[in-house]
């Protein structure tokens, strides 16, 4: 079975990132063939500073690794290291209609949050379907928010196999139920871009004040309160263990505790869920060529299927 799945090296990591896809993901490396990537072709359409890319893509590899990405299972890589996959989204871009494109959420969304309307950005979903296929990936790993992009990726393979004959693997979504949609300090889903996320590398100050600033309602303090309701508790939920988990619950229904104190108790849960994490990626930063080997590495092994798949697909359609 192989798995694959990337991120775009567009910011810092946070809690909604690594709940929703990072840690499904590392999880499923012992299940198969992983094969994890730094999505910087497609951090393109929003990163336009050669420095703070290149910056960001060592930088989201190395939080990645920090959190158990194992590159002794996983080939872990730059998607730009694999040229391969620009040809295929080509392809597929010759069969993809503009409908099915035209009626992407996040390209909606993007431009409602007032990105410039490239045809790169418009292209996304081809690139991450070519992202997809030239692995014969079987499982891809990812938020809900992904999920119609897997679509779109089916899609294409379906238009290619019908008119080319059988090329491609039709890959499946792999989607947390538990972790689909971590909420920010304001409630809503976690993003960078609303400006509501908790860092996993936050220092611990600024990890404090994040924690410190969700929104809460304003049931007074002696009062029970709906713990299902609260992001406090949603958020303590994905890092406390069911003992912990029940007992937080309790003293919510019971009244008498402040969200003040359930936020401390939060934060220090946070911080001493992700203490490991942070120590190794310590040890990872120690060790200079680390993550330039890593990289290495896993380029060569993505790039030997994607050489495979590429063989196939020109062989079909009648390139070469
Ligand atoms: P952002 O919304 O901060 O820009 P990305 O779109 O780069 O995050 O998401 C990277 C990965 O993390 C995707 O697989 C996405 O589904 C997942 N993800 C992001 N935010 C959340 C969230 N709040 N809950 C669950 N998964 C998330
Ligand atoms: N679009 C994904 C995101 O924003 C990143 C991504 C690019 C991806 N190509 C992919 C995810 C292929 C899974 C598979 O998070």
């Amino acid at each position: 079975m192989r798995i694959l799945s990337g991120i775009q090296p567009s910011g810092v990591l946070h809690m909604g990132n690594y709940f929703g896809m990072m840690r499904p993901a590392i999880a499923l490396q012992a299940e198969g063939e992983a094969f994890y990537f730094i999505a910087d072709y497609h951090a393109l359409t929003s990163v336009r500073d050669a420095k703070v890319l290149r910056e960001n893509s060592r930088r989201v590899a190395l939080d990645f690794l920090a959190c158990g990405l194992d590159p002794e299972r996983a080939a872990v890589f730059r998607q730009s290291d694999v040229p391969y996959v620009t040809e295929l989204a080509w392809i597929l871009s010759t069969v993809a209609p503009m409908g099915l494109l035209e009626r992407s959420h996040s390209y909606k969304d993007k431009l409602a949050r007032g990105l410039p309307p490239s045809v790169g950005l418009f292209n996304y979903p081809v690139l991450m379907a070519a992202d997809i296929l030239i692995y014969d990936s079987d499982i891809v790993p990812v938020g809900k928010d992904q999920k119609q992009h897997i679509e779109i990726t089916r899609d294409l393979a379906v238009k290619i196999n019908e008119t080319f004959g059988e090329i491609f693997k039709l890959p499946e979504p792999r989607i947390q139920a538990a972790t689909e949609v971590v909420p920010g300090i304001d409630g809503q889903k976690m993003s960078k871009s609303y400006g509501n996320n908790i860092d996993i590398f936050a220092e611990e100050k600024e990890m404090r004040k994040r924690v410190m600033s969700i929104v809460t309602d304003s049931t007074p303090v002696e009062a029970p309160k709906d713990p299902s309701r609260s992001t406090i508790f949603q958020l303590y939920l994905l890092v406390a263990s069911k003992n912990e988990i029940a007992e937080m619950r309790e003293r919510f229904e019971k009244g008498g505790t402040g969200y003040g104190d359930f936020k401390n108790q939060l934060f220090e849960k946070l911080w001493e869920y992700f203490a490991p994490m942070r120590r190794r990626r310590d040890e990872i930063l120690a060790d200079k060529s680390y993550i330039d080997n890593v990289l290495a590495r896993g380029a060569q092994r993505a790039n030997e299927i994607a050489d495979q798949v590429m063989e196939r697909v020109r062989s079909a359609v009648g390139l070469g």
